[in-house]
């Protein structure tokens, strides 16, 4: 495994970049108190929803009383309904070009009117306690049952490439084509959707697109799970597992002409403990480990590497960075890494360990990194990436998903 020396500086790294990222205060509109992980304090100084979920889940090895905090401010964000936003203007609203590529009704909102993959439950469920017993968790999951199941069958849909967290992945670009993420067609996307009132089935009935995807609805599962709801796995088994490919897919309306680019979302239901552990094994042995797809040097790359859309490539424009087409992301690590370990693939968990350990130990924790060399790359001092402490020094929970019981 790792030698000692270097899970203590790995520990030491961790912590101080959660200090330095934390920010406290009071929004100045309304005196609410906020506090909360910045992901990286230069490039993203507000509270962004799954950054948040995953840096509680890392301060649980610091310090608890963050974990709460951090939740429940993304939980004061929210509003009565139970809706809570992809991003939260505590400090003021954005000023740059991200006042036109940020989902935002109005100059003033004090978030976006868009989602990220509700994985808040799961991580209060990890990192504090008992979700079922916050009313507001469980009013957030009848917003999203309520205004998000576009077919009535549980799964959640998302109106825009960036509700997934995964910005510009390529397995959006055959469902939303010249309108993707970090081209310029986006903006008249976000513009039709902003009018629509990002209403999931006013923009279906509107021609759409919209996307019931893989990653989003595995992460919306573990939530479901940790509020002691009934699970979700069977429908995203039976929706969205191809047995001829042995991987997951995104659907859409309208279908897409094409199959999806080859992701790594393709493989996260690996991160479900209730998944059939045929399907499990298959999605390890034919796809993770495979061949030249996903087990690269520094696994797993946001799309398979023999993917023709695959691409290191993250910027395009001076400031405009496409997200998720190649480079590896320490939170996907994380949820394949629990596949691994539930399933009793044991070396090669300590192998995804190690060499993610020693990326980080070699170039920071960054935004993301070169999967072949260990580059870092995109935003620095960045916090998920402290996610490497779910690997080093791992909970016995684990092997569940954190669920117990
Ligand atoms: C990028 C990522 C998104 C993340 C945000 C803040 O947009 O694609 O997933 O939430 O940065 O870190």
């Amino acid at each position: 495994m790792l030698e000692d020396a270097e899970t203590v500086a790995l520990r030491s790294l961790c912590e101080r970049t959660l200090h330095h990222n934390w920010l406290d205060g009071t929004r100045a509109a309304d005196r609410v108190s906020f506090a909360y992980t910045r992901p990286s304090p230069r490039h993203y100084p507000w509270q962004w929803y799954w950054d948040s979920c995953f840096a509680a889940i890392a301060w649980r090895h610091f310090d608890r009383e963050r974990s709460r905090s951090e939740l429940q401010t993304l939980l004061a964000a929210g509003r009565p309904d139970g809706f809570i936003g992809h991003t939260i203007f505590w400090t003021g609203p954005p000023r740059d070009l991200r006042r036109f590529t940020y989902n935002i009704p109005s100059r003033s909102a004090p978030m976006t009117v868009s989602i990220q993959p509700p994985a808040l439950a799961w991580a209060w469920r990890i990192a504090v306690g008992d979700p079922a017993r916050e009313p507001q968790i469980v009013r957030h999951h009848q917003w999203l049952a309520a205004n998000r199941d576009l077919a009535g069958d549980g799964l959640i849909w998302i109106v825009q490439p960036d509700e997934s967290g995964l910005d510009a992945s390529p397995q959006f670009d055959a469902i939303w084509g010249r309108h993707v993420h970090g081209r310029p067609g986006f903006l008249r996307l976000a513009r039709r959707n902003r009018r629509l009132g990002y209403d999931l089935r006013r923009i279906h009935a509107a021609g759409g697109p919209v996307c019931c995807e893989v990653l989003t609805n595995v992460l919306y599962g573990l939530s479901r799970l940790s509020l002691g709801e009934p699970s979700l796995t069977p429908t995203i088994v039976e929706r969205m597992y191809d047995s001829a490919t042995g991987l997951f897919w995104p659907l859409a309306r309208p279908q897409p002409q094409r199959r999806p680019a080859l992701t790594w979302a393709a493989l996260s239901p690996l991160a479900l403990p209730d998944l059939p552990e045929a399907i499990g094994r298959q999605l390890v042995e034919e796809h993770l480990l495979a061949g030249e797809q996903f087990w690269l040097p520094v696994p797993p790359p946001s799309a398979s590497a023999i993917d023709p859309a695959f691409s290191l490539r993250d910027s395009v424009l001076p400031g405009l960075r496409r997200y998720w087409r190649g480079p590896t992301w320490i939170n996907s690590a994380w949820l394949l890494w629990l596949g691994l370990v539930r399933l009793g693939y044991r070396e090669q968990a300590e192998e995804l360990t190690r060499r993610i350990a020693r990326t980080v130990l070699a170039s920071g924790l960054r935004e993301y990194y070169h999967p072949y060399t260990g580059r870092g790359m995109g935003a620095s001092s960045f916090a998920w990436s402290t996610l490497v402490m779910e690997l080093t020094e791992a909970d016995p929970l684990a092997a569940l998903s954190y669920l117990a019981g």
